[in-house]
C-alpha cells in the first residue's frame, strides 16, 4: 500500500496536473479525469496488480506466466515495451525532479541569506547537475533495496505536504485574484468535457497519474501480501492520488490568477500556457515572495517534500527495467540499477541539450500513446487470455467472498469489452 501510493504520489498530481487543469479551461478537464480515472484507469490498476501479485515476477516473466503458447510472445512484448516506457518516464521525470531539488536547494541558500539566482534560475548546467543528483538518489535506493524504508518513511511525510498544500490554499484564497482562480477550477465548461483534445489530456492524465502501463504496478503488485483485499487496495490508492492532484489544483489553479493579477504573464496572446513545464516554477516563488521571511521557509519545506514525493516515484519506475535485469538476466541488483540508470540517466542529458526538440515529445509518447496502449494488452491478457478460475483464486486471496462481490460481477466483463474498447476509440478519436 505504501509502495503503490508513493508511486501513484508524486509529480504527476503536483506538477502535471495542474498545467493540464489550466491548458484545458479549468473545472471540464477536471470533471473530465476524475470520470476517467474511475471508470478506465482503476480498472486496469486492478489488472496489472492482480497479474503482478500472482506471477511475483518482473513484468516480461509475469506476462508470460499468464499468456497461453500462442500468446507467449505478445506478453513478453508487453512486458519489454512496459520497460522502455517506464524508463522514457523517467527520463524526463528526473529533469523536472531535478527543478525542485533545485528550488530547494535556493530556498535553503536565501534561508542562509545569501542571494544566488542560479538555483532558481533556467539553465543547462542547473537542469543537468540536479537531474544526476536526482538520478544518483534514485539509483542508490533501488540498488541497495531500501525503496521500501524510504517509503514507509515518506508515508509518514505525506501528511505534512498535505497540511501544506492546505494551508497555502487557504492563504492565497485571501489574495486578490484568487477568486477567479477559482471560478475557473471549480466551474465546468460543459461544452467542452468531450473535446478531443481535452480528453485525450485527461486519458493521458490518469494513466500517469496512478503509474499504469508501465508494469510497475505489476511489480509493485508482486509485492502485495496474499491477505490484502486488492480492489480495495486499489480503490484507495486510486481516491487518494485523485485527492492530491484536486487539492494541488486547488492550490496552484488560484496561485496563478494571483500571479497574473500581480504581472507575471501566464498566457499568451492566443489564450495558450506559455511554458507550461514551468508553470509552478513561475508562479509558486512568486507567491512565497509575498510571505516575507516565512516564505523561505514555506518555500524549502515544500520542494524537499516534493523532491521526496518524486523519489517514491522514480523509484518505482526505475524498480521495472531492474527487477527484469535482476530477475530475468541475473545481474546483481546492484549491477543492474547503476548500469540501467546511468544508461537513462545519459538519455535524460540529450534531453537537456535538446530540451525544444525532446522533452513534449518524449512526454507525449509515453504518456498519451504507448501507457493507453499496453494498457489495453493489459486488459486483452486479463480478459481473454489468462485463464478465470486462476483469475478469481487470485482475488480471492485477501477477499474470501470475491465471487458474489460487485466487482466480480462486472469487473472481468468490463476489462473484456468495454475498457479496451473505450481507451482505443478515445486514442483513435484525439489522434484521427
Ligand atoms: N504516478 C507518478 C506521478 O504521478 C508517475 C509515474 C508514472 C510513476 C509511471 C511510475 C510509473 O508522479
Amino acid at each position: 500500500m505504501a509502495a503503490a501510493s508513493g508511486s501513484a504520489i508524486g509529480l504527476g498530481n503536483i506538477w502535471g496536473f495542474p498545467i493540464k487543469v489550466a491548458s484545458n479551461g479549468g473545472g471540464a478537464f477536471v470533471f473530465t479525469y476524475i470520470i476517467l480515472t474511475f471508470i478506465l484507469a482503476y480498472p486496469i490498476l486492478m489488472a496489472e496488480l492482480v497479474i503482478g501479485r500472482h506471477a511475483k515476477a518482473d513484468t516480461v516473466k509475469s506476462m508470460v506466466s499468464i499468456s497461453g503458447p500462442k500468446s507467449r510472445g505478445l506478453g513478453a512484448m508487453t512486458g519489454y515495451w512496459g520497460m522502455l516506457t517506464a524508463s522514457l518516464i523517467l527520463s524526463f521525470y528526473a529533469i523536472v525532479a531535478g527543478w525542485m531539488i533545485a528550488h530547494a536547494g535556493g530556498s535553503l541558500v536565501s534561508l542562509v541569506g545569501l542571494t544566488d539566482s542560479w538555483f532558481i534560475t533556467e539553465s543547462m548546467s542547473r537542469s543537468i547537475i540536479f537531474c544526476t543528483l536526482f538520478f544518483v538518489l534514485t539509483i542508490g535506493i533501488v540498488a541497495s533495496g531500501v525503496a521500501s524504508g524510504i517509503e514507509k518513511w515518506s508515508t509518514r511525510l505525506m501528511p505534512i505536504l498535505i497540511l501544506l498544500i492546505i494551508s497555502l490554499v487557504i492563504y492565497i484564497a485571501t489574495l486578490p485574484g484568487a477568486s477567479a482562480g477559482w471560478a475557473v477550477y471549480l466551474q465546468p465548461d460543459f461544452s467542452k468535457v468531450t473535446e478531443p483534445s481535452l480528453v485525450l489530456d485527461a486519458l493521458s492524465q490518469a494513466f500517469f497519474s496512478l503509474s499504469l502501463g508501465v508494469g510497475t504496478m505489476m511489480v509493485y503488485g508482486s509485492y502485495i501480501s496474499k491477505s490484502e483485499n486488492l480492489p480495495k487496495l486499489g480503490a484507495t490508492v486510486a481516491c487518494m492520488d485523485i485527492g492530491i492532484a484536486v487539492l494541488a489544483g486547488m492550490l496552484v489553479i488560484p496561485a496563478m490568477y494571483v500571479a497574473q493579477h500581480n504581472g507575471v504573464v501566464i498566457y499568451d496572446e492566443a489564450g495558450n500556457l506559455i511554458e507550461s513545464g514551468r508553470l509552478i516554477f513561475n508562479v509558486l516563488p512568486s507567491l512565497f515572495e509575498t510571505m516575507g521571511a516565512a516564505g523561505n521557509i514555506v518555500s524549502l519545506l515544500f520542494f524537499v517534500l516534493m523532491s521526496i514525493a518524486a523519489l517514491t516515484s522514480s523509484i518505482s519506475m526505475l524498480e521495472v527495467p531492474v527487477a527484469y535485469a535482476n530477475d530475468s538476466l541475473g545481474l546483481s541488483r546492484k549491477k543492474a540499477a547503476w548500469y540501467v540508470g546511468i544508461a537513462i540517466l545519459a538519455f535524460s542529458v540529450l534531453i537537456v541539450f535538446n530540451m525544444d526538440l525532446l522533452f513534449d515529445g518524449v512526454v507525449n509518447f509515453a504518456t498519451q500513446f504507448s501507457e493507453p496502449l499496453i494498457g489495453i494488452l493489459f486488459c486483452f491478457f486479463v480478459g481473454w487470455v489468462w485463464k478465470r478460475d486462476t483469475l478469481l483464486g487470485e482475488l480471492k486471496e485477501g477477499c474470501p467472498e470475491m465471487q458474489e462481490s460487485f466487482f466480480w460481477k462486472v469487473w472481468p466483463a468490463y476489462v473484456r469489452f468495454i475498457c479496451p474498447t473505450a481507451v482505443l476509440a478515445l486514442l483513435v478519436r484525439s489522434f484521427i
